[in-house]
């Protein structure tokens, strides 16, 4: 199997966008894993969170972390926000390929998704401060998680997508 190359990172990072553009640029092929679980499921991550609950979307996220093994590999793959907590996803990740943490402070997060819907973790009061007790905790975890890490802040996606493109020269 090829060598992916997998973005980690908080929601609102870019990794959906970042690996749009990179996957375009290179002609790679691009997976989201909370694409594949939406069609898995047949229903948004928000329906999935409010009928199933938090723990279920979890096993869906491992679900489908594991079915990648079973594809030819070379792609660009952007995962959920909490994929990498769990231990066994961490190990996986390391498996599938090349794992970089697009690093953002919680005021980038906060500036992104203020107004938006779609995140059932950041539903409801405070949302500020859930973004920043958060990504304390988990910021952590990615890097641990991560082989590299790039400051995604302040930086345009065209300059995100070069600095991937070395880190990832030796694998793609
Ligand atoms: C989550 C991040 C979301 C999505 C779900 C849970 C998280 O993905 O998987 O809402 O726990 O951080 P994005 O990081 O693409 O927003």
């Amino acid at each position: 199997m090829k060598q992916n190359l997998i973005l980690i990172g908080f929601m609102g990072a870019g990794k959906t966008t970042i690996g749009k553009l990179f996957a375009k640029q290179y002609g790679l092929p691009l997976v989201d894993t909370d694409q594949l679980i939406t069609e898995k499921a047949g229903m948004t991550i928000p329906e999935i969170f409010e009928y199933r609950g938090e723990e279920v979307f979890r096993q869906y996220e491992t679900q489908v972390l594991k079915e990648l093994f079973a594809e030819n590999g070379g792609a660009v793959i952007s995962v959920g926000g909490g994929l990498p907590l769990r231990e066994e996803n961490r190990r996986i990740l390391r498996q599938l390929g090349l794992v970089i943490y697009l690093d953002i402070t919680n005021d980038t997060v906060w500036n992104r998704l203020r107004g938006q819907t779609g995140r059932p973790l950041l539903e409801g009061e405070h949302a500020e401060q859930k973004i920043a007790e958060l990504l304390s905790l988990r910021r952590p975890i990615y890097e641990q998680a991560a082989h590299q890490t790039i400051c995604a802040d302040a930086k345009s996606p065209a300059a995100i997508v070069e600095e991937l493109r070395e880190m990832a020269g030796d694998i793609l």
